[in-house]
């Protein structure tokens, strides 16, 4: 089938979610006018929303829809999104504000109040920082019947696990599980559902990933973006607590699970909680097995950019950790003793997010070595910038000797499918309107994620390990490469 007539049989009209009231808590912040409201905007062009729906921007200031509106299209202006600003309009109709203070006591009466008659579910959205969590669960006493309400958080959940904790116990003495969605935004994104179906719907990878087959496994998610305007967070998270508490854990967790026995909510959890309950702890002083860095000066795309300690918000002396690479082990019966070697930085060389699944070489050569130092297999799952697969092979090279040379089977799903790919938030969205639970966090793997990435921020602590300076631009302190290279393994921009 060529690769029209493959996209030409697929369904392509949008299949509307019923009617729902949507109130986006913190509307006025970046994370809602960067990606929430251009999903939902995106979303209503695309015909999925009842007309009885609405969408209710919640605020501190007293704002009309019209000028609620015209702020998200200048931030986006700013921001070079012309297609998030196309699709602005059509949120229109939906559209309503609330001027709300959360904190105060007439919270919940002017929540209660703008609710009145409007459909259910009722789906509360905190874009919010996670210290006022607590502040917006307790108005929802208020709320017509907390029973029938979808509270949606966004990570991370507090800083540390007992913030978390003390968060995740005001959530479950009001709400019960089935109404928590907790986003990791990563679950949203198309090549991580296509992960899902390569291992589960396809025999073929399926039965080699495992410690007989497989030498070590790595996973990068690399951004050449600095810390930009979040300093005020930034400063208090760091790459461990921003990217590898849910991000990478995530990935990590969904590559090396067992397989489910369905696709159900649950079923999902409890494979990828085995995994995070079996990781082991990297040893920060012997080997070591963790790098942490924090940029310096450099150069990104060609242009020069300001060390991170430079940037607006960054304390001169700070020691937050805008990289870290680290060692671990998934020690269950499947995965014992394979190195999964996992990564994340900013101002990198470019932005990229990919697995590495590095395969034994065969038992006994019988072929010249191929140029490079592998001789195994690899399977490269990109994420980004692309959403595609990679087989390299090793295939007879020309000529009579009888020698080796990888080769490439790749697989790009954007010309397979033709169809623009949606935004991680759109899919996650549309799923927390028809109460799919799935691509979303049960509270026992974040609190599993906090206790992991918690052990590993008492270590760094006790042995007073500060961060290594790395030149922006670059892939981070050179440490790193030493770490995997007694792992036996090589970063994929090391290998051949
Ligand atoms: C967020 C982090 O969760 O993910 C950011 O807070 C990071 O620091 C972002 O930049 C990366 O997301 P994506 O989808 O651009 O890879």
């Amino acid at each position: 089938m060529n690769q029209q007539s493959a996209s030409a049989g697929l369904d392509r009209s949008p299949y509307p979610v019923g009617s729902f009231t949507f109130v986006l808590h913190g509307a006025s912040g970046d994370l809602a006018k960067r990606k929430i409201i251009p999903a939902l905007a995106h979303l209503a062009k695309s015909g999925y929303f009842a007309e009885d729906s609405r969408v209710i921007l919640a605020q501190r200031e007293k704002l009309s829809p019209q000028d609620a509106l015209a702020g998200v299209d200048t931030f986006l202006a700013q921001a070079g999104d012309e297609a998030g600003r196309a699709s602005l309009p059509a949120l229109k109709p939906f559209l309503m504000t609330l001027q709300m203070n959360l904190g105060t006591e007439d919270a919940g009466r002017d929540l209660r109040a703008t609710l009145a008659g409007l459909p259910e579910p009722v789906v509360h959205y905190a874009a919010l920082p996670s210290s006022r969590f607590v502040n917006l669960i307790d108005c929802l006493d208020e709320v017509r019947d907390p029973k029938r309400l979808r509270l949606v958080l966004e990570k991370p959940l507090g800083f540390n696990g007992a913030e978390s904790a003390d968060i995740e116990a005001a959530v479950a003495a009001k709400l019960d599980e089935s109404q928590v969605y907790r986003i990791d935004h990563y679950l949203g994104k198309q090549a991580v559902q296509n992960l899902l179906a390569l291992r589960l719907g396809n025999r073929i990878f399926e039965p080699l990933l495992t410690r007989e087959h497989v030498h070590s496994v790595q996973i990068t998610v690399a951004e050449d973006l600095g810390v930009e305007e979040r300093a005020g967070f930034y400063e208090h998270a760091g790459a461990l607590r921003d990217m590898v508490q849910s991000h990478i854990l995530q990935l990590l967790a969904i590559v090396a699970m067992e397989p489910p026995v369905s696709l159900e909510a649950d079923s999902l959890r409890d494979e990828k909680l085995k995994v995070l309950r079996s990781l082991k702890v990297p040893n920060v002083q012997a080997g070591p097995e963790l790098v942490v860095g924090q940029y310096g000066p450099g150069f990104v795309r060609g242009q020069p950019v300001p060390a991170y300690r430079d940037e607006k918000g960054v304390s001169p002396r700070s020691m937050t950790d805008t990289y870290v690479s680290f060692r671990t082990e998934v020690q269950t019966w499947r995965w014992a003793g394979v190195p999964f070697l996992l990564r994340t930085g900013k101002r990198m060389p470019r932005r990229f997010a990919e697995i590495v699944i590095q395969f034994r070489d065969v038992p006994k050569p019988l072929f010249e070595p191929a140029g490079g130092q592998w001789m195994g297999n690899q399977l490269i799952i990109q994420l980004q910038p692309e959403d595609k697969l990679e087989l390299k092979l090793l295939a007879k090279s020309p000529g009579e000797r009888e020698r080796l040379r990888p080769v490439s089977l790749d697989l790009d799903f954007f010309n397979t499918w033709r169809i623009p790919v949606r935004d991680a938030y759109e899919r996650l969205i549309t799923d927390i309107l028809r109460g799919r639970l799935s691509l979303f966090l049960r509270r026992d793997e974040v609190g599993t994620q906090w206790a992991f990435v918690d052990r590993i921020l008492t270590d760094i602590r006790k042995h007073g390990i500060e961060p290594v300076p790395y030149a922006s631009g670059t892939y981070g302190p050179s440490a790193a490469t030493a770490m995997a290279l007694r792992s036996g393994a090589l970063w994929a921009e090391d290998g051949v």
